[in-house]
């Protein structure tokens, strides 16, 4: 802020393990938000470092943190983020437009992902046309076309109804499995927590004590 300085993090550490699911906890205003978007690579530190895949991706130039990310971070919001004038199939294709891919390989991925979490039969529906369990599901495969080594996902689940955000919750877990990424799931429902799942829980900025 302007003349206030806000220490959001401090003393944070761990380490997200490959094809694992990962919840981060706390109450609100603990700093969840702002490690997701460090984790992701959409903030850089002002201190500290972020490793990933053995290298330190926290000082990289706008640029290539742009570059890093399109290639390793699959990303899903609270409030699904879809294009509402694109239908199902040409939001999932869209993170591999500017990707060297022809466009019946492009379509065919976008419809194999759409495919892998239900969708099949509405790749032709717009966003609106759709429940908001099913558009956190476009926003899955969208997340996963480009198959990442990690996926981050802030409160996924926080516009959808209790046996939504499980089923939600349980895709993420599903296709961590089927393709090796990483999930890091940002929650304060702990109720939502996988069994066999790590879990970071943040309190006033720093990685509480298990
Ligand atoms: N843009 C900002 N300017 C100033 N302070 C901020 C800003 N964004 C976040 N903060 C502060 O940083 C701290 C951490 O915020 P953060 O959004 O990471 O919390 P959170 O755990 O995600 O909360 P919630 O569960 O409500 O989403 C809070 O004290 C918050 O007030
Ligand atoms: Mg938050």
């Amino acid at each position: 802020m302007d003349r206030v300085q806000v220490t959001a993090l401090a003393n944070v550490s761990g380490v997200i393990a490959k094809a694992e699911t990962t919840f981060v906890t706390g109450p609100s205003g603990s700093g969840k938000s702002t490690l997701l978007n460090i984790i992701g690579m959409l903030d850089q530190p002002s201190s500290g470092t972020l490793t990933i895949l053995d290298q330190d991706v926290s000082r990289l130039s706008d640029r290539d943190a742009a570059d890093f990310r399109a290639r390793h971070i699959g990303f899903v919001f609270q409030s699904f983020n879809l294009i509402p004038v694109l239908s199902l199939r040409e939001n999932v294709e869209f993170p591999l437009l500017n990707r060297k891919i022809a466009s019946r390989a492009r379509r065919a991925k976008a419809m194999e992902y759409l495919d892998a979490v239900g969708l099949a039969e509405f790749v032709d529906r717009r966003p609106g046309e759709i429940s908001g369990g099913q558009r956190q599901r476009v926003a899955i495969a969208r997340a996963l076309v480009t198959e990442p080594t990690m996926v981050i996902a802030d409160e996924p689940t926080a516009n959808l109804d209790t046996k939504t955000s499980r089923d939600i919750i349980a895709l993420l877990d599903r296709m961590k499995s089927e393709l090796s990424t990483s999930i890091v799931i940002c929650t304060h429902d702990t109720s939502l927590i996988t069994p066999a799942s790590a879990v970071i829980n943040i309190v006033d900025g720093q990685t509480a004590q298990e």
